[in-house]
Parts: C-alpha cells; structure tokens; sequence
C-alpha cells in the first residue's frame, strides 16, 4: 500500500468498531464507514435499517450526520467494512453523500486500492452547480 499519509489503519479499526453497531435485522449486514476529517478527527457510522425497509440509513448516512452534528468540516480520507472486516465500495447513493464534504483530493480505501472521489464519481453533480 502507498504510504500517503493517511491512518489507514485506524481508519479501518474505526470503521469496523463502527460495523459492531450496526442495526441490521433484515438484511443481517452490517457496513461500518470511518472518515478522517480535514481538522484531524475520525468520525464513523454504521448502518440502520428499518421494518419499512426502503427507509434504510447507509453507513455513511450516519457519516455525515456525525460530520454535521460534531462541528462539520471536509472529508480526507474514507474508508467503509462489511461485516467480515473487508473493504466494502460505497453504493452510488453514497459516493453522492460523500462528494458534498469531499476535502481536495480526498481519497478512498477501495476494493481496487486507494482511489480519489473523482475517480469513483466521475463529472460529479455537486453544489458548484448550484453556486
Ligand atoms: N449499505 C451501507 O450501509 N452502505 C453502503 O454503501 C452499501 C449498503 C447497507 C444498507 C443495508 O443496510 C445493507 O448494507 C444491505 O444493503
């Protein structure tokens, strides 16, 4: 693995603790996500699904609501686990979440290896088309 700086390690440890959490009785799969923020923090969420299933929250859901609810700031480095510890890719819908608090450059850990957002979000809608 490149060394980029990034706690890579931690990040995945964070997302796994996070996976313990995880309110999963329909689908029994938990997905943990760990992101490091711009300011230095690790934050994390797990997934929690509900009897009307459609209304299921993603891992990063919580991510983000965390990242908003602690103090806000940009995105560094992400990194998602399924219930086994594997690296899990983000589903589209949160790629989406993510890119709207991407710092630059921001990088994730990937069944293919690190990535950047634009790589795995290519021509990305965003709020710059809103400015
Ligand atoms: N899930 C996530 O939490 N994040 C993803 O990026 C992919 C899917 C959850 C939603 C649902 O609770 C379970 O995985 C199975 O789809």
């Amino acid at each position: 693995m490149p060394d980029t700086g990034i706690p890579w390690e931690e990040l995945t440890a964070a997302a796994t603790a996070a996976m313990g959490r995880a309110y999963v009785p329909y689908s029994n799969y938990p997905v943990g996500a760990a992101a490091l923020i711009d300011d230095g923090r690790i934050i994390s969420g797990c997934n929690v699904e509900n009897a009307s299933y459609g209304l299921t929250l993603c891992a990063e859901c919580a991510l983000v609501s965390s990242l908003a609810m602690t103090g806000g700031g940009r995105i560094e480095a992400f990194s998602c686990v399924d219930g086994a510890g594997n690296t899990l890719m983000p589903c589209g819908r949160c790629r989406q979440l993510l890119y709207e608090f991407r710092a630059p450059g921001m990088v994730l850990m990937t069944v293919s290896g690190i990535r950047t957002i634009d790589e795995v979000l290519p021509d990305a809608f965003g709020p710059q088309h809103l400015a």
